[in-house]
């Protein structure tokens, strides 16, 4: 049984909030889960995964603000001047045989590299991130301490390049480390220039890892459970929400207080689960199909209760509808999916901090068998 089957255990016997093992709290119920998430009364600690660094929280809440949005636009802006490119790029990454979904990784992370990080020594320990902790099932790719020395010689090197563009010359936003750098303008203060690098590695995740599992669990499910109907846009939403990659959002409570009348204490953590929001059959009929026809004629009624891909309230993703530009336009030119072939090499995902599709190889230049779109 693998974390996933657990939890879909756990809640059929014992309701939409439960233990998940001692001091953890797993929320399956929609609306609770909607409070927890705006923090409804104040009784969590504000923070959202996001900036909560192992170096403590990147703040205050105005520079994070700032610093999605200009960091999103950013990324934005790149991407739509790269439009009349985008095909030939697709094509160069994914061939007529690609294995997923580290193609779909590494297809997006090709595409902002750019601006992401400078050409030279930095763009190598990089690339090095995304192949050994980015890529589905990294952790089993190396060793906890080659990862752990390759973490911490990533992070000096940012902190290095950070403080040098702090000393700033003017110049205009040219990548994330100059949005990062601008959020810190004032004095040297190493601390928060350790949460900085931690923070670029979060969006390095976000671009990387979280778009390119949104992407492989696209094509995925479009190669293996051809819908009846539905266009682009119902494929990555309903693939957002059958296998949301964010799958789960802790949270620390402030307080001591219930939550559907379960006692939570101040040394609990409260797990948000959209992975079992999205499966709730009062809101979603046949929760375990793939079924971009559901969203035909916009979010399907009583779904907007219960679909939280990409969190809810104020930490809700700030590049949340970009995202699934992202790889709407990438779906758009690739063959057409009635010419592909999805061969899995295992069956169930692969359920780390992402919830990322099973290994898989795509041919786009077959007939496919079974149903066709
Ligand atoms: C499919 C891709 C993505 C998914 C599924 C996703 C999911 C999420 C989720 C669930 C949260 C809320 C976390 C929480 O409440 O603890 C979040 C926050 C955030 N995401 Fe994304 N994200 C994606 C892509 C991106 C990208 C490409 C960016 C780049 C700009 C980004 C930037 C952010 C930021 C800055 C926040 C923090 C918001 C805040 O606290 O103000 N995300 N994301």
């Amino acid at each position: 049984m693998d974390e996933l089957e657990r939890l879909d255990d756990l809640r059929a016997r014992h309701g939409p909030i439960f233990q998940r093992r001692p001091g953890v709290l797993y929320v399956a119920e929609p609306a609770e889960a909607k409070a927890v998430l705006a923090n409804t009364g104040s009784r969590y600690r504000e923070h959202s995964d996001f900036f909560h660094t192992g170096k403590g929280i990147f703040g205050p809440r105005a520079a994070q603000q700032e610093v999605g949005r200009v960091a999103r636009n950013l990324l934005r802006d790149h991407w739509n001047g790269q439009s009349d490119r985008l095909a030939a790029t697709v094509a160069r990454e994914v061939g007529p045989e690609s294995r997923w979904p580290d193609t779909g990784n590494v297809l997006l992370y090709k595409c902002f590299r750019e601006v992401l990080v400078p050409e030279g020594g930095l763009r190598g320990l990089v690339d090095q991130v995304v192949r050994h902790a980015v890529l589905a099932g990294a952790r089993d790719r190396r060793s906890v301490l080659s990862r752990a020395l390759l973490r911490g010689r990533v992070r000096r090197a940012l902190v290095a390049e950070l403080s040098r563009r702090r000393t700033g010359d003017g110049r205009a936003t040219a990548d994330l480390l100059d949005v990062l750098a601008a959020a810190v303008p004032d004095g040297p203060a190493h601390p928060v220039l350790v949460r900085l690098a931690e923070v670029y590695l979060s969006f390095l995740f976000a671009v990387a890892g979280s778009t390119g599992f949104l992407l492989g669990w696209s094509v995925y499910l479009l190669g293996t459970a051809p819908p009846a109907g539905g266009d682009l846009s119902g494929v990555v939403r309903e693939a957002l929400r059958l296998r949301p990659v964010a799958w789960n959002f802790g949270r620390s409570p402030a307080e001591p207080h219930r939550l559907a009348g379960t006692e939570v204490t101040t040394s609990d953590e409260v797990v948000v689960c959209s992975y079992l929001v999205h499966r709730d059959d009062r809101f979603w009929p046949e929760p375990d199909r793939f079924l971009p026809e559901r969203w035909s004629a916009g979010v399907p009624e009583g779904g907007a209760e219960a679909f939280i891909p990409f969190g809810w309230g104020t930490h809700a993703c700030v590049a949340a509808g970009f995202a699934v530009q992202v790889v709407e336009d990438v779906l758009r030119v690739l063959p057409p999916a009635g010419r592909w072939r999805v061969e899995a090499h295992r069956q169930r995902p692969h359920v780390a901090a992402a919830l990322a599709p099973p290994d898989f190889t795509l041919r786009t230049n077959g007939a496919r068998t079974g149903r066709r779109r």
